[in-house]
């Protein structure tokens, strides 16, 4: 079993999931005149639903999680709120997934409160029911167990941060400071559960070593986590 839950999204997966969301609109009667991708993950589905619901009008607006001073939990807050007039327009608002729904809720907020637009609607391919206080107008998939999905556009993001962790933690239970290439490939496998590709472990690997996260002993071929 894998320590963290996670499913490997195909290219092929996203544009199947946007054009069942987008079916799921029409169907539905909505018209949109503008689509606004919340930065950075509804920005892939955000452009696919245009395509697929024939919509010219792509604008954006970004998230960002702040950890306030003293508390475990992060708070949603947008990092550009600039103000449009969307007067006499349908709006919807798309984003990857609606985990907390923090995200999705305060875009839409911003949106109806500061654009004076004249209707606007909420869409993700995914909604994790459990978890989420905000449930989306539109979604493809309803998600009933949370679990880590790792989209092809946060592919070497998440493959580095989730090495990292390995590492991290590898250290603290059992003091395990060096890995071969070859332990990283075995050791994600067996943690996430998922093959990410040669590509993207080596790609991962040189960012950790950029940012200095861990370094390389060419003579005894072994990455070492720096101690934070
Ligand atoms: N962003 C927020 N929650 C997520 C999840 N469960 N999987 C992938 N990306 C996410």
């Amino acid at each position: 079993m894998p320590r963290v839950r996670t499913k490997l999204v195909s290219w092929d997966e996203i544009v199947d999931w946007s054009m069942h969301l987008a079916d799921i609109i029409k169907r539905d009667g909505y018209r949109p005149d503008l689509i606004v991708a919340v930065a950075r993950g509804g920005y892939v589905p955000a452009r696919l639903l245009c395509d697929f619901l024939s919509v010219e009008n792509l604008a954006s607006v970004q998230s960002q999680h702040w950890t306030e001073a003293a508390k475990v939990e992060e708070k949603a807050i947008l990092k550009f709120s600039y103000r449009l007039n969307a007067s006499g327009l349908n709006i919807l608002v798309v984003d990857d997934i609606v985990d907390t729904g923090d995200t999705l809720k305060l875009a839409r907020d911003h949106i109806e409160a500061n654009w004076s637009p004249k209707t606007v609607k909420t869409a993700a391919l995914q909604w994790i029911s459990p978890v989420a206080k905000f449930k989306p107008d539109y979604y493809y998939l309803e998600v009933k167990e949370w679990i880590w999905f790792q989209y092809p556009w946060t592919r070497l993001e998440d493959t580095y941060q989730f090495i990292k962790r390995m590492m991290s933690e590898a250290y603290k239970e059992m003091g395990k400071s060096e890995w071969t290439n070859e332990e990283v490939v075995k050791g994600f496998n067996e943690w996430y559960g998922i093959d990410v590709g040669e590509t993207y472990y080596r790609r991962a690997l040189d960012v950790l070593l950029e940012k200095g996260v861990i370094t390389y002993d060419p003579s005894r071929k072994t990455y070492k986590l720096v101690a934070t």
